[in-house]
């Protein structure tokens, strides 16, 4: 009998969408899952039914029915579930075969697992997957990491499975060693935090601003996404509006506001505090979760600070133009934060990041796919060593026009009491990132006064620290003046 091209531990949604799409393109798949008479023999003769599939029904079994090197992919639950299938494998595996986790891993475990596999004459592959279930079966976006050795034996089947643009490229390449493939996947879902929250911000701003209906806001999301903003999250977001339960009810308006969170955004942020980069609006948009979560809170509050929002007495029109360019600046401040994170990170962990590739690979088949990330190629095509994407010519004169509308959203919601976290405070960072002068004089003077804690002079080179004895009565002797 044939032997499997690969094989796939783990058959909920992900992982039999990911089978189905790799038969399809001619590979043969073994299948393998935690209590196999039901699962594996559930999909083989289900979905799977007269399809190249091999159904196992025990590890060794599965391994056996692997063409060698094996390429042996778990879609399972992060965390310790892989580190319990990697010890399952080890002994059962030999030389040069390789383990593969499409899951959503935290990166510092891939480094560690891509290690330790190593260790054992294996090769590790950690990949990020994205585009849910129907990317998974019709051509997810595919950001994999580890041992560099493995890529060539798992080149031609993520790359046939995978998305493809317009010109057929793949949306799908090696991304670097270790957690390379996961530290990406995990700042595309803060990304993807940050544009979700933003277009929530848009449709509060004209639900409880505009007093807008649902069907005037499906317009709106329609007409947007013929422009700059034409994504999947829009796109989705247009359908959602328009969408009526049996009773003829919008179901949107009947869910709960209390948003749930998996860990990734959560997880972009930390990295960013480690790294010192200014993610300020991935993390609020996590913030903004843990807010809406604090429903009963929220309730109470809204009883003793009791508001009402002033009817909006302009051209609604120009405000919802408006909208769309600060949804739009918002948007490129936080793409600009997250590719800042990702070049410090790629410093600290000695990655070799294709920016411009990485754009590619998001620009189809996952959920932050966007013409947007077309132009994001182009600038890092032109120049990889780009410091910020405020930086780029194309983009910096798009947020040159886009700021007086910008402005105009934010001062308008802060006068209402709408809250904007996301766009109110990727106008901060714009404010801040194009201040040659921020007030940290100041608080270095604090930190000196009582901690002497010293500072940097204006009139010195950089590198010389000085110690005020502010008070008159305090010592000489300064503390050091290290930095985290
Ligand atoms: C993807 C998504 C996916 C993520 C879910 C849930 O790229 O396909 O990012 O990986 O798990 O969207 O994320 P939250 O539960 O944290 O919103």
């Amino acid at each position: 009998m044939k032997k499997a091209d690969i094989g796939m531990i783990g058959l909920a949604v992900m992982g039999q969408s990911l089978v189905l799409n790799m038969e399809s393109k001619g590979f043969t798949v073994a299948c393998y899952d935690l209590n196999p008479e039901q699962s594996v023999k559930g999909f083989v003769e289900g979905r799977g039914a007269g399809k190249n599939l091999i159904g196992a029904y025990s590890l060794e079994e599965f391994v056996q029915s692997l063409e060698k090197p094996r390429r042996v992919m778990m879609m399972i639950r992060a965390g310790k579930p892989v580190d319990d299938y990697i010890e399952k494998l080890i002994p059962l595996l030999e030389e040069g075969d390789i383990i593969i986790d499409g899951g959503n891993s935290h990166f510092p475990d891939t480094m560690r697992r891509t290690a330790y596999v190593e260790s054992k004459g294996l090769l590790y592959i950690g990949s990020g997957v994205s585009g849910g279930e129907e990317g998974a079966l019709k051509g997810p976006s595919m950001m994999p990491g580890g041992s560099p050795a493995a890529w060539p034996h798992v080149k031609p089947i993520f790359q046939s499975i995978c998305a493809k643009v317009e010109n057929g490229d793949a949306c799908c390449d090696w991304v670097g060693e270790n957690g390379a493939g996961h530290f990406v996947k995990m700042v595309h879902n803060g990304i993807e935090y940050g544009d979700m929250q933003l277009i929530c911000e848009a449709y509060q701003l004209m639900r409880d601003g505009l007093g807008m209906s649902n069907e005037e806001m499906h317009e709106v999301f329609a007409e947007w996404n013929k422009g700059e903003l034409d994504s999947y999250l829009i796109e989705i977001t247009r359908d959602i509006l328009a969408y009526k339960d049996e009773k003829g009810e919008y179901t949107v308006d009947k869910i709960l506001d209390t948003a749930g969170q998996k860990g990734t955004g959560k997880w972009t942020a930390i990295s960013a505090l480690d790294e010192g980069v200014p993610l300020t609006l991935i993390g609020e948009a996590v913030f903004a979760r843990c807010l809406s979560a604090m429903k009963n809170e929220r309730v109470t509050a809204s009883a003793v600070f009791p508001k009402t929002v002033p009817a909006f007495e302009g051209d609604k029109a120009e405000f919802i133009e408006a909208v769309r360019k600060a949804l739009y600046a918002s948007k490129i401040i936080s793409y600009a934060q997250g590719y800042t994170l990702m070049r410090t990170a790629a410093k600290t962990y000695n990655w070799n990041l294709n920016y411009g590739g990485i754009a590619l690979m998001w620009r189809g088949g996952c959920i932050i796919r966007s013409v947007f990330l077309g132009k994001i190629k182009e600038a890092y095509d032109k120049n990889p060593e780009l410091e910020n994407l405020l930086l780029d010519d194309y983009f910096g004169q798009a947020i040159k026009e886009l700021v007086p509308a910008w402005r105009e959203v934010v001062a308008y919601a802060v006068k209402a009491g709408i809250p904007m976290p996301a766009f109110s405070s990727a106008l901060s960072y714009f404010d801040g990132y194009t201040s040659a002068k921020l007030p940290a004089n100041l608080l270095q003077a604090q930190r000196d006064y009582f901690g002497a804690h010293t500072y940097e002079r204006i009139d010195c080179p950089r590198g010389e620290f000085f110690h005020t004895d502010w008070t008159g009565h305090g010592g000489g002797t300064s503390a050091s003046s290290y930095n985290v």
